[in-house]
């Protein structure tokens, strides 16, 4: 059978400050899509968190950019948004951008990550969300699961998988999208996709099946409303086993604690730290950075699960590196590189600050 697997999130409210999502907004969430099911619009709809993210993981038959797929995220997050008001919860429907649905949630605030395909046999899936982060930071993982043979053994010895994979690479900022295929251009990929706050990796194809293995959410909700609006943290869709990477070679690359943007006021790198999805409620300096990753077993389009990854004990190591790191970057106070270049920031002083000095700048005498 074709299945659609939506991953659609918002922050429409934290509890407190940023650092976790209400309990109540939850059950709300659940409310609105158990309803949803009833009528036979989904199948099935996992609601959980990451940090003050709502994050709904639900199968459909409706494929891509459904519009009723994304009317119901969008009522789902007005209505929990409605609930976050009544609470004061913070930043209550920060990532709704907009007043009204217009057909899709796409540039209208919300993160998606979309993939339709045949449900194999046995059809193992993991789904990763970050806070306090942008896209960019699947960058580095995407590229360790499906191309970097130290970490992915499978592209080595495994049959089904030596061909390699390819990469669908978007600029952001100039609206554009480019495909590598691996491991031949490694290199040209590698130009692009380390530059993480504009070059995203948004898709990931088996190159001989051509099936869909890895989607990822690149909005930028900065750059849609064109002034600091929140974090996109992000959300990304991983197919496993078989001709896909193992589990366990998915989830190696959040091994390391990678150094990603997106820390206090979006405007500080920090380590993106791998945890359970009780673990994720970003408090130290509003941090630092979290990632979980929910496992699922695919059944006629049933998530049989989930199975917290991240709480396994194999992490432990990552997370005191994690803050370790955090400790380290801590330490440079307002100074690069913990905080973000000039134009990176998401908040600013420096235009106020400028037109108070300019009179006092001279120019320098040779
Ligand atoms: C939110 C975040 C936080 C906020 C900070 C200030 O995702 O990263 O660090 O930027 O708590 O928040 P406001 O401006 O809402 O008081
Ligand atoms: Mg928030
Ligand atoms: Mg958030």
């Amino acid at each position: 059978m074709n299945l659609t697997l939506s991953v659609i999130k918002a922050d429409i409210g934290g509890y407190v400050g940023h650092s976790e999502s209400h309990p109540d907004i939850l059950e709300k969430a659940r409310q609105c899509t158990d309803k949803a099911k009833k009528q036979g619009l989904l199948i099935d709809c996992c609601v959980t968190k990451c940090g003050d993210d709502l994050q709904l993981i639900m199968t459909h038959q409706g494929g891509e950019s459904n519009e009723k797929i994304h009317k119901l995220a969008w009522d789902t997050f007005v209505d929990c948004t409605n609930l976050a008001k009544s609470l004061k919860l913070h930043g209550a429907g920060q990532d709704l951008l907009s007043d009204a649905f217009s057909g899709n949630v796409r540039g209208m605030g919300p993160g998606v990550a979309e993939m339709e395909f045949k449900e194999r046999e046995a059809e193992t899936v993991i789904v990763f969300m970050a806070d306090k982060t942008s896209a960019g930071a699947w960058n580095m993982p995407l590229y360790k699961m499906f191309a970097d043979p130290f970490n992915t053994i499978g592209l080595v010895i495994a049959p089904n998988m030596h061909c390699g994979f390819a990469f669908e690479v978007q600029d952001v900022k100039e609206h554009k999208t480019i495909t590598f295929n691996t491991p031949e251009e490694i290199y040209d990929l590698l130009v692009f996709i380390g530059a993480p706050s504009r070059y995203m990796v948004k898709s990931v194809h088996h190159r001989e099946s051509k099936e869909i293995a890895a989607a990822s959410s690149t909005q930028r909700l900065a750059l849609i409303a064109g002034r600091y609006v929140g974090k996109d943290d992000p959300v990304c869709i991983v197919r496993s086993q078989g001709e896909f990477p193992a589990v366990g070679e998915v989830v190696e690359p959040f091994t390391l604690p990678l150094l990603v943007e997106g820390w206090m006021r979006g405007s500080h790198h920090g380590p993106l730290m791998p945890v359970s999805v009780e673990d994720s409620t970003p408090t130290r300096f509003d941090g630092p950075p979290r990632v979980t990753s929910l496992g699922f077993q695919l059944s006629q389009g049933k998530l049989v699960g989930p199975r917290d990854m991240f709480a396994d004990k194999s992490f432990d190591n990552a997370r005191q590196q994690a803050l370790d790191a955090a400790d380290y970057m801590r330490r440079h106070g307002p100074f690069e590189p913990h905080r973000l270049p000039l134009e990176e920031m998401e908040y600013t002083t420096m235009p106020d600050v400028l037109k108070k000095l300019k009179g006092r700048f001279t120019d320098i005498k040779e």
